[in-house]
């Protein structure tokens, strides 16, 4: 699903074009850069695609999740709901806040289940983080819900699904902020760089300031002449990234439009086998970065994914991927057993993610490229095939 894999001529011709001008910084030189920015353009055309009033792009999705946190103005010791299905930037960014994960479960999609969230909410609770993962969305009219009954932010980790939608709106844009990724691994790259999305002047006014050390932006002023609201960082994207952001954009209907032609076609090629795909939230708007089958037990997933294996596909147990599952984080364990906070510090120890392991170690998954040819294809029907022989 890397997004390298449609790169041609026209990052080329983008990336060249930010070198022949030498303008690589996003602000500054109003006069010398001839009304060309670029940074500028990719995050106007993303908030457009988007449905968000406002863009900012960022130096990659960690600090996207990072610049969210801070512009809802998350405190130290302050709590975040988030999923342990998810990669471990999602709670890195909190911890970078000084601010406490709290790891809820996920539901039958994998996605954090509003209800072990709603059981999970307490008065410092200042932030709630679903995370969109492997292509689907989390049930964002529950979250909604809950973040409209308690008076809470949510924050949408839509890091891993550029351009998926639910109930026909882009993932990213329902909450209060929402993010993107364009890293390396991603459908859609710039090598690094993120997305964050608001509708709201106030935390976009202080997310914009906060990423580039506080500086308020201005065209009526040199750069360092503008101002500054306070302290900040420098989450930066540069112009040769925004010009290939641009591009990114240009190709983003392309690549999802393959990836969701080669999932269509396995599900169909097995829907005569029993086996049953992840169910979703959002159907029809998920990525297809996955393709990922629920069994009914554990010991079925093993046998499936060991026939799937000597097929001659790769194929995983989502309960094992050491990088999307919280259980596997002993760092993160590390923290739950001292008082880092300075406040109430919940156990990140494996058995508090049962219930989400118990729904993992059922989920047997295959990565899509965005570019397979029909071998590559009939390679993961003909392993499906052979392991749900093996498992039902
Ligand atoms: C769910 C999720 N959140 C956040 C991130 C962080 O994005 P980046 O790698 O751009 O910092 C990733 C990247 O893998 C991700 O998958």
């Amino acid at each position: 699903m890397a997004g390298t894999e449609i790169f041609g001529k026209e990052e080329l011709e983008a990336v060249q074009d930010v070198i022949e001008r030498k303008m690589i910084h996003r602000y500054g030189s109003h006069g010398a850069r001839r009304g060309i920015y670029r940074v500028e353009e990719f995050e106007n055309r993303a908030a457009e695609i988007s449905g968000a009033r406002h863009a900012l792009a960022v130096a990659n999705g960690t600090a996207a999740l990072i610049v969210a946190l801070k512009g809802i103005g998350i405190q130290p010791g302050d709590e975040v709901i988030t999923s342990p299905f998810t990669f471990i930037a999602t709670v890195e960014a909190i911890v970078a806040c000084n601010a406490v994960p709290v790891l809820g479960e996920i539901d039958g999609t994998l996605s954090l289940d509003p209800v072990s969230t709603e059981r999970l909410i307490t008065e410092r609770t200042r932030a709630i983080m679903p995370v969109h993962m492997f292509g689907a969305a989390a049930d964002m009219d529950r979250f909604a819900e809950l973040g409209k009954k308690y008076g809470i932010p949510i924050i949408e980790d839509a890091c891993e699904v550029v351009g998926g939608t639910y109930k026909g709106r882009m993932l990213g844009s329902l909450g209060t902020c929402g993010t993107w990724s364009f890293d390396p691994n991603k459908t859609l790259t710039v090598g690094e760089g993120g997305i964050v999305f608001t509708d709201s002047e106030e935390v976009y006014s202080r997310m914009d300031c906060y990423h580039d050390h506080g500086h308020i932006h201005s065209k009526e002023h040199d750069r360092g002449a503008e101002g500054k609201s306070g302290l900040g960082v420098n989450y930066r994207l540069s112009e040769l990234q925004g010009a290939l952001g641009l591009v990114a954009l240009q190709k983003m209907d392309y690549a999802l439009g393959l990836l969701r032609s080669t999932k269509k076609r396995i599900l169909q090629a097995v829907s005569d086998t029993g086996i049953v795909p992840r169910p979703t939230h959002n159907g029809e708007g998920d990525t297809a970065s996955h393709v990922i089958f629920m069994l009914p037990s554990a010991e079925s997933a093993l046998k499936f994914r060991d026939a799937a294996v000597s097929a001659g596909c790769g194929c995983s147990i989502i309960a094992d991927n050491t990088w999307h599952f919280a259980k596997h984080w002993k760092a993160l364990e590390v923290m739950g057993e001292k008082d880092w906070f300075g406040t109430r510090t919940p156990s990140y120890a494996p058995e508090t993610m049962a219930g989400s392991d118990r729904l993992l170690a059922r989920a047997v998954m295959f990565g899509l490229s965005i570019i397979m040819d029909d071998s590559a294809v009939e390679a993961i029907i003909h392993a499906v095939r052979a392991g749900t022989k093996a498992a039902l």
